[in-house]
């Protein structure tokens, strides 16, 4: 049998340095008995290992981190509990994937236990101060008192924080000293006597302020502030006066509510009745209702939003993916490079586009400037969705029979799926308004394709497009 005495101080270092030798030589864990510094009273007991030759045992990065909050709790049996896993972990490697297994289910615990500890100290620990008289450094001090041995793992926290004065804190436990640059760790103490801090009331002020009775919910304000930490913190001696008067206090804000929205909350509110599903104005007011969007910040460095152009009683609708630099300068869709290659195609198909209704998924230009020119971004699915509003208060005001969704964004708007066009060029898909869509290229893809091969391929499939689209409006 071996017994290991753990000291108060790095204990995870030589319970890790233990744990490592007693399995290199092959021990079970029910031949040793670890004992932490309660049974082992020497605070800096100097260990004597065992050393054994063995191969290095790799153990998971996940139960070395679990292994360094499990060896501040406050349980004694958490080094053998630890070291029987680490031995189970040498023949089944996988065993910290299993949730299900009892001995990982309390270590877990334990670890959850341990961190939540270490995050209560870095809430509640209230530092006075303590500074000399004629000291060039100001001190400080605090006295805690941690459910679990949080002040090792948890001072590097405060040395960040506070690395320009000097600090104590107090525990029963282990007291963590900062002293001009360096952190030691001392034996833990009584609690001292500290001096009333002047910012204690700063403190107070500050918790009763951001204290709102309307929201008050005891249960989890006991949760996240337990009571055991009241006693040091100056703030929570006000919290039974603060509770006792919560109902009366949220009855009297509710009679002072103003009968105004505040301005904020009339913004709030506007931009609810924005995401309405609908365009609900009248039909003569959508060309001024979309001139006037700011659904999304587009309009923001567009010149203008572009509106569709044709006869609104057309049957055929041709959708395309946002305005370009030409559209967005002269305020009309397709007039550009794209708009002119459509117009050939359309005209070699025997498709006339005064009639049809010719508009874009997007009203707003998207770009990105560089040097003097704006280089054309796709829309994202927020911008195509905010935008789905205007398009199907078009399509609402017109008569289309089918409408021809060139590009991917167009196809993504009136049908709500974003896959890839090109599996899906040249069929008629349902429409999220329930009209047929037919989906085809945009005309831009066409002319950004390098290979004259390419380019002649792609614009025979989008020639035979257009052909099934004035078939199938006859057809409707
Ligand atoms: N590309 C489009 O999708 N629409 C236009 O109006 C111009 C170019």
């Amino acid at each position: 049998m071996y017994r290991v005495q753990l000291p108060e101080i790095g204990t995870a270092a030589a319970w890790r340095d233990a744990a490592r030798q007693y399995l290199a030589a092959g021990v079970p864990p029910d031949q040793i008995l670890w004992d932490d510094h309660q049974a082992a009273p020497d605070l800096f007991a100097a260990q004597d290992y065992l050393h054994a030759q063995g191969s290095p045992l790799h153990v998971p990065k996940s139960f070395i981190s679990m292994a360094q909050a499990v060896v501040w709790h406050n349980n004694p049996e958490r080094f053998a509990r630890l070291y029987q896993f680490l031995w189970r972990l040498r023949h089944k490697p996988t065993l910290m994937q299993d949730r299900g297994d009892p001995d990982l289910v309390r270590l877990r615990l334990m670890e959850k236990n341990v961190r939540r500890c270490q995050h209560k100290m870095k809430a509640f620990v209230r530092f006075r101060e303590i500074t000399p008289t004629g000291a060039n450094r100001r001190s400080f001090a605090a006295w805690f008192e941690p459910t679990h041995h949080t002040v090792e793992p948890t001072a590097d926290f405060f040395v960040r924080r506070f690395s320009d004065m000097d600090w104590r804190i107090l525990t029963p436990d282990v007291c963590a000293v900062f002293d001009s640059g360096g952190l030691r760790f001392e034996a833990g103490q009584a609690k001292p006597e500290l001096p009333e801090d002047a910012n204690e009331q700063l403190w107070i002020t500050y918790f009763k302020n951001i204290f709102n009775p309307a929201r008050l919910k005891v249960k989890a304000m006991q949760s996240e502030m337990p009571k055991k930490y009241w006693k040091n913190m100056p703030e929570a001696a006000f919290i039974p006066e603060m509770i006792a008067g919560a109902t009366a206090r949220a009855q009297a804000m509710a009679d002072a509510a103003p009968t105004l929205p505040p301005l904020r909350m009339a913004r709030v509110q506007a931009q609810l009745a924005s995401c309405q599903s609908e365009w609900g104005g009248p039909q003569e007011g959508l060309p001024a209702a979309i001139s006037a969007c700011i659904r999304c910040p587009l309009h923001k460095e567009a010149t203008q939003p572009v509106l569709g152009e044709g006869p609104t009683d057309a049957s055929l609708m041709i959708v395309g993916e946002q305005p370009g630099d030409y559209e967005d300068l002269t305020g009309k869709p397709f007039v550009g490079p794209a708009g002119q290659l459509f117009d050939k195609v359309a005209r070699v198909v025997g498709l006339d586009r005064k009639q049809t209704y010719v508009t874009n998924a997007v009203k707003h230009f998207k770009f990105a400037p560089q040097g003097r020119r704006r280089i054309h971004q796709r829309p994202n699915p927020s911008e195509i969705e905010q935008c789905r509003w205007w398009l199907n208060a078009e399509i609402a005001a017109g008569s289309p029979k089918l409408i021809v969704a060139m590009g991917a964004t167009a196809a993504l708007s009136l049908t709500g799926n974003g896959r890839n066009i090109s599996a899906r060029q040249g069929s008629i898909e349902h429409g999220l308004t329930g009209l047929p869509v037919l989906i085809t290229a945009h005309p831009s893809y066409l002319l950004r394709l390098p290979n004259a091969r390419a380019k002649k391929a792609a614009t025979a499939l989008f020639q035979r497009d257009l052909k099934q689209a004035i078939f199938a409006v006859e057809q409707l």
